[in-house]
């Protein structure tokens, strides 16, 4: 069987910067990575999807170069040993504070991550995020000044343009490669689209046919055969999937098998995304305390439980209990049926 994404299959640590003097990707043959998503891609949720796909790489959710200049470790920086190949992205637009940034995750990043693209308007604002591609000059000043920083591996993630009128996205990446990125991930849409229309996944190959660095391609990738058309589309090295993966981490590991054997996984039935939905809830617990960890996972319901009868009104249940035990419950009941 031809597999597509098998053509495109690399490994990261062949592609060098020789030009740059910049150090080698880590080793790895990462085809998928976990897309970024800020306030859902902690620590417990990165753990989570490592359990099930040894290789994919991992992303924290961004992280203020501000706080982290100022050497304020969160809860957002934490890690374990098998947490590599592992990317911490951090926002900003001071290249003195996004050194400062890189230069104190050294120790933990194998990769170092610049947001280039959220939509948001408070952090378009503060001319971070997907401003920078109103600024390619600014911007790549922030890679050189993360570059100073670290000896690690630094990439960007960045949309399409600000506007369908600034499609930049070709000589952004350019000149983002040239300032020293050694990978890029590339969600489809502009700014201006935020989160609606679909990602333009054949647009991203422009990108990919212009640049020397890895390519991942990002947006709507939600299940094996997305994956393999997007792969199709893009010409890209591997897909970044965020919201596909909510209440299905098991996604990275299906998608890499598929790509590595052509056989396809079934995705998790009910009673296995609900233990795991109860490991989520109790590994936050641990890290949060109980309060906190029970409030957080709040957010992950909806998806653990889509499809079940009743959701909506199981959703409304466990989103308002405060209880442990009820939670658990809850979900136990979920599964008898
Ligand atoms: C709740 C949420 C939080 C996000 N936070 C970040 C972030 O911190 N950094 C970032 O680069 N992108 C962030 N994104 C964008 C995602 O990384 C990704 O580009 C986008 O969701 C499209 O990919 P998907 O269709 O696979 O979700 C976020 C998206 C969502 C839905």
């Amino acid at each position: 069987m031809q597999l597509n994404g098998l053509n495109n299959k690399v490994s990261l640590a062949r592609i060098k910067r020789a030009r740059s003097g910049r150090p080698s990707l880590p080793s790895t043959h990462a085809l998928c990575s976990l897309a970024p998503m800020a306030g859902i891609t902690d620590y417990v949720l990165r753990r989570i999807v490592r359990r099930f796909s040894p290789n994919c790489l991992l992303t924290t959710e961004m992280i203020s170069s501000e706080l982290l200049a100022q050497r304020v470790d969160t809860v957002i920086t934490r890690r374990d040993d098998d947490h590599s190949v592992l990317a911490y992205q951090i926002s900003g637009h001071k290249p003195h504070l996004i050194e400062a940034a890189a230069r104190h995750l050294s120790e933990m990043a194998d990769i170092i991550d610049i947001n280039m693209g959220c939509p948001v308007n408070k952090v378009v604002r503060g001319q971070d995020g997907c401003a920078l591609m109103r600024t390619p000059e600014l911007a790549a000043d922030l890679v050189r000044a993360a570059c100073a920083g670290t000896d690690k591996p630094v990439s960007v993630k960045f949309r399409l343009g600000y506007t369908a009128d600034e499609m930049n996205f070709v000589e952004f990446g350019q000149k983002m490669q040239d300032a020293g990125a050694q990978f890029m991930t590339l969600h489809g849409r502009t700014r201006a689209q935020m989160y609606a229309g679909k990602a333009d996944w054949a647009l991203i190959r422009r990108l990919k046919e212009n640049v020397d660095v890895p390519v991942f391609a990002n947006g709507d990738v939600t299940d094996i055969e997305s994956a393999q058309r997007c792969l199709e589309l893009s010409g890209a090295d591997g897909v970044a999937i965020g919201r596909g993966a909510l209440g299905d981490p098991t996604l990275f590991h299906r998608i890499e098998h598929y790509l590595n054997t052509g056989e396809k996984l079934p995705p998790p039935t009910l009673q296995e995304r609900i233990e795991i939905l109860k490991t989520h809830l109790d590994e936050e617990i641990a890290l949060r305390g109980a309060d906190a960890g029970l409030k957080f996972v709040r957010k992950f319901y909806p998806y653990y439980i889509s499809g079940v009868p009743n959701a909506a009104k199981l959703r409304a249940q466990l989103v308002t209990e405060d209880d442990y035990d009820r939670v658990v419950n809850l979900c136990n009941r979920i599964i008898i049926g």
